[in-house]
């Protein structure tokens, strides 16, 4: 297991600021994690408190159970008896540079009026409603809405195609369809409601279909489908909230897997909010004047925890933007910190990499001074970028958290806490794991390996906020997670610990692609590409890129008669963005005439990739020893020639 990155002293350099002790958090976490986290939990607003902490029956964790709350009563209702009740929850910002601003009364009073629509339609506690909107208030209202009443949300990212929708709707059996007319994409429109037609054509459970006005487009509306503007205006602005056991499912989120079929992972809400609130606590240290800029789509698990959960639980005022980072010009995120005073900014490596490509001279013509602190997540960020944004976007006053966590992980894992500690930062590393959480770098048995030593990183022990199950499917929960490593959640992530003990996460172990920080299957690409009516066979691995640290390589094999041409790769590029959503589209493909395999028909993806990045390969026979070498060689020479 050999990297590039383990020991590299210039990663290493410590970057020192003032904050306060940690050490006492974390011996309390470990002495008693019961009491720990039911101190934890008291944060939140319980209608009945809880019988026991954990109810651990491996691998299946419920937390706080039989205690009950809601998510929608813990973000909103509780302000409205504070000074907060009138101030700013959410600034959001168009991507044309029209702002909102709404107050938590307000939202407040939208979501109760949605969560009355929705009772008006008959939903009740435990049905699915799945939202497919860009990033506007209708997003995080439709959610709390939800929540509120005991339905279970399934937010689709509005990049992903029909073909995404239907599946993750038939999985879920979804009764309602939350989506916009359109949504805007780099000045273009992006005809949302037209996808969901296409999409309804093979979603029997879905009864009917709310649609926001955004772009104004001309649309035939059908006769299951409502403006969601007529529903609600006549809605009362309360609603009774409906008392949740901790342990019954807020949400599915659908991510991708190292099979064909996404994921529907699912969280609760007492050990859930339990995590995001004192996650949040600790690492962004929210106070009552934060301005917090979370740069992440709602649809994916970032914008669930950190835009919509936390920073309303802890009453903060946050921002929302619509668009692109570089639209209309490559400075939309500073232009947002000056505008609204953000004083928090958390963001991607993949936008950092995008910005610094353009210089400081961008960035340096914009007051950032609000800035207090600054976080990374999604993607691992290389030393040079961290510290660019240390120097340049920080003026070295911001201290820098690089966040570590998955979907499953539901909140934070990973990360310095300047909330509560003394900040001693390597550039690269996310540092240590937060109080109460046990990481464990081991190796192919599982077992723990010495600092230094790159692995497998795994969670010895359950957690708040770790996911409760996969949609329907229990079985694919328990051999995703716990059977590679003996009682720990294995998380699919290359990692190695050094000699100060600080974590260096380096990247997936498994078929699971990052590109722009997108969560994305090889398998399930590849039974996207073999869909296309030329294809035979495909492999998908990835190449190293300097903006979106991955991008998609795909290897076809074409079907008997069919000729490579320059055409055809493009129509199949087309294939996969409607089949799967644009983010899906292949950097490059190559036609070849055959996937390397091993015998028993395993493609060699491991190897496709060195060869992409221009890794030495070394002995094939030692990478599959399965494998007839010299039936692959010739086709690798071919590939290597087109390369
Ligand atoms: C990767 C995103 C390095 C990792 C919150 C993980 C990271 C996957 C970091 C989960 C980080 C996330 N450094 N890698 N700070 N944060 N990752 O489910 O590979 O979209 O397993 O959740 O992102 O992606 P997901």
């Amino acid at each position: 297991m050999d990297d590039p990155h383990v020991n590299n002293d210039t990663n290493q350099q410590i970057i020192s600021l003032e904050g306060i002790k940690i050490k006492q958090i974390k011996d309390e976490a470990r002495q008693d994690p019961n009491q720990f986290w039911s101190d934890c939990a008291k944060n939140l607003v319980w209608f009945k408190e809880w019988q026991q902490v954990l109810d651990w029956n491996y691998p299946f964790a419920k937390w706080f159970v039989g205690g009950k709350l809601n998510a929608a009563y813990n973000c909103l209702d509780k302000h409205l008896t504070t000074k907060k009740k009138n101030q700013a929850a959410i600034i959001w910002e168009g991507e044309d540079g029209e702002s909102v601003t709404i107050t938590y009364n307000q939202l407040f009073r939208r979501v109760n009026q949605l969560a009355n629509s929705f009772k008006r339609m008959g939903i009740k506690k435990g049905d699915r409603i799945t939202i497919y909107l860009p990033m506007i208030p209708e997003l995080p209202i439709s959610m709390l809405a939800c929540a509120r009443i005991g339905a279970i949300h399934s937010v689709i990212f509005s990049g992903f195609s029909s073909q995404s929708i239907i599946d993750r709707v038939n999985d879920a059996k979804s009764k309602i369809i939350i989506t916009a007319d359109g949504g805007y994409r780099r000045g273009k429109i992006v005809p949302l409601k037209r996808i969901v037609d296409e999409a309804v054509k093979n979603t029997p459970s879905i009864e009917k279909v709310i649609v926001v006005k955004r772009t104004h487009e001309d649309l035939i509306m059908g006769e299951n489908d409502i403006w969601f503007e007529n529903l609600v205006n006549k809605e009362s602005s309360f609603c009774p909230p409906e008392w949740m056991e901790s342990n019954d499912p807020l949400f599915i989120l659908y991510t991708s897997g190292t099979t064909g079929k996404p994921k529907g992972v699912v969280h609760g809400s007492g050990g859930y909010l339990t995590h995001l609130y004192i996650s949040a606590k600790w690492v962004f240290d929210f106070n009552a004047t934060d301005i917090f800029f979370c740069t992440a789509d709602i649809g994916w698990i970032t914008g669930h925890s950190y835009i919509v959960y936390a920073p309303l639980m802890h009453g903060v005022t946050e921002i929302i933007y619509e668009g692109a980072p570089d639209f209309p010009d490559p400075d939309r995120y500073w232009k947002i910190v000056e505008k609204h005073g953000t004083t928090i900014l958390y963001t991607t490596p993949t936008a950092l990499r995008s910005y610094m490509r353009y210089g400081n001279e961008i960035p340096n013509s914009y007051d950032l001074s609000s800035l207090r602190l600054l976080g990374t997540v999604g993607e691992p960020i290389n030393p040079e970028v961290w510290k660019w944004y240390f120097d340049v976007i920080g003026k070295k006053n911001c201290p820098i958290i690089d966040t570590w966590w998955q979907t499953e992980t539901g909140g934070i894992m990973i990360s310095m806490c300047p909330g509560i500690e003394n900040l001693k930062m390597k550039p690269g590393s996310g540092s240590f794991s937060l109080p109460g959480i046990e990481i464990e770098i081991v190796d192919d048995r599982g077992i723990k390996i010495e600092d230094g030593k790159k692995g497998y990183l795994t969670i010895k022990k359950p957690w708040p906020g770790m996911l409760i199950s996969l949609w329907n499917n229990k079985e694919r929960y328990k051999e995703t997670y716990w059977q590679k490593a003996e009682n720990s959640f294995f998380t699919g992530d290359f990692a190695y610990q050094d000699n100060d003990k600080y974590i260096w996460v380096l990247g997936r172990a498994d078929d699971i692609l990052k590109v722009a920080g997108h969560r994305l299957g090889t398998i399930e690409l590849e039974s996207a590409f073999v869909s296309h009516p030329s294809i035979a066979e495909a492999a998908v691995t990835s190449k190293r890129d300097k903006i979106k640290g991955e991008t998609i390589i795909a290897f076809l094999v074409l079907r008997k008669e069919i000729q490579p041409t320059q055409n055809l790769s493009i129509e199949v590029n087309e294939h996969i963005k409607r089949t799967i959503g644009p983010i899906a589209s292949a950097e490059k493909i190559y036609f070849v005439n055959k996937l390397p395999k091993t015998r028993s028909g395993k493609i060699m993806r491991r190897l496709l990739k060195s060869i992409v990045n221009k890794e030495t390969i070394g002995d094939i026979s030692t990478l599959e020893d399965e494998a007839s070498i010299e039936e692959i060689s010739h086709e690798l020479d071919a590939i290597n020639k087109q390369i």
